[in-house]
C-alpha cells in the first residue's frame, strides 16, 4: 500500500505590526482555506537571515561557484543560509508575506531571498544558461502598500511584488502568484482593497488545496 506524501506549505512572514497588520489579514484568510498540508512558519522578525559580508561571501564563492572544499569555520558561516535554503526546498508551496517598504521589499525579506538563492541549490547554470531548480513548486507573495500602484503615475515605482515574482521565476517555480493590496493609507480605499485581496487569496488557496 502506498501512502500519498502530504503537501508542505512554508510561510515566510515579516509583519511586525502583528494583529494590526493589513498584510497579515490577507495571510490569515489564505491560511483559513488550507487543507491537507503541513504548515511551517519562518518569522523573519525573530529568525533574521544573515547578510552576505566578506567572510561568508568568500566561503559561498569558493564552495558553490568554484566547487572547492571549504573549512569547517567557512561552512559554519553559511549554516543559516543553508538551513533556510533546505527549508525552502522542503516545501511544495511557499507564501511570502510583507508590507512594501520604500517601493521594494523590506531589507529582511531581501536578505531571505539572498540567503536561499544559492547557486547549485535553487538555481544553476547549464550550457551557459540559467536554470531554475524549483520546478513543480508553487509560490505566492502577499504584499500591502500605503499607495496604489495599479493605476496612475506610480505604477513604475512598484518593486515590492514584481521583484519577488522575478526571484521565483529565476528559481524555476512552476506556478507564481502575487497579490498587492494597495491604498492602505486611505479610507475607505483600504477596506475595499483589503476585501478584494482577501477574496483573491481565498480563491488561490481553494484552487491549490482542492483535493482532486
Ligand atoms: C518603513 C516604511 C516604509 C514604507 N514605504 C512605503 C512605500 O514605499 N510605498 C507605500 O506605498 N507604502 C509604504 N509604506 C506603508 C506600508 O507599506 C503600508 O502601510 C502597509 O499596508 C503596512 O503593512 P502592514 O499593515 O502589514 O504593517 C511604508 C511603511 C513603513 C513603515
Amino acid at each position: 500500500m502506498t501512502r500519498e506524501k502530504s503537501l508542505k506549505t512554508l510561510i515566510v512572514q515579516y509583519t511586525p505590526r502583528n494583529e494590526r497588520s493589513n498584510t497579515k489579514k490577507i495571510l490569515d484568510a489564505f491560511v483559513g482555506e488550507i487543507k491537507n498540508s503541513d504548515i511551517e512558519k519562518l518569522d523573519l522578525t525573530k529568525d533574521v537571515p544573515d547578510l552576505f559580508l566578506e567572510h561568508n561571501l568568500d566561503a559561498y564563492i569558493h564552495r558553490d561557484y568554484l566547487g572547492e572544499a571549504i573549512s569547517a569555520e567557512q561552512k559554519n558561516s553559511l549554516a543559516k543560509m543553508d538551513r533556510m535554503t533546505a527549508q525552502l526546498k522542503s516545501a511544495d508551496i511557499v507564501i511570502v508575506v510583507y508590507p512594501m517598504n520604500n517601493f521594494s521589499m523590506p531589507a529582511v525579506v531581501k536578505a531571505w531571498f539572498d540567503s536561499v538563492m544559492l547557486k547549485g541549490k535553487t538555481w544553476d547554470t547549464k550550457n551557459g544558461n540559467y536554470v531554475g531548480l524549483m520546478n513543480g513548486r508553487k509560490a505566492l507573495t502577499l504584499v500591502s502598500s500605503g499607495a496604489d500602484y495599479e493605476n496612475g503615475p506610480m505604477v513604475s515605482w512598484e518593486h515590492a511584488l514584481s521583484l519577488a515574482n522575478l526571484e521565483f521565476q529565476f528559481m524555476g517555480y512552476s506556478d507564481i502568484r502575487g497579490i498587492l493590496a494597495g491604498g492602505m493609507g486611505s479610507e475607505p480605499t483600504r477596506l475595499s482593497n483589503l476585501e478584494k485581496s482577501i477574496k483573491q487569496a481565498k480563491s488561490i488557496a481553494q484552487e491549490w488545496y482542492s483535493k482532486k
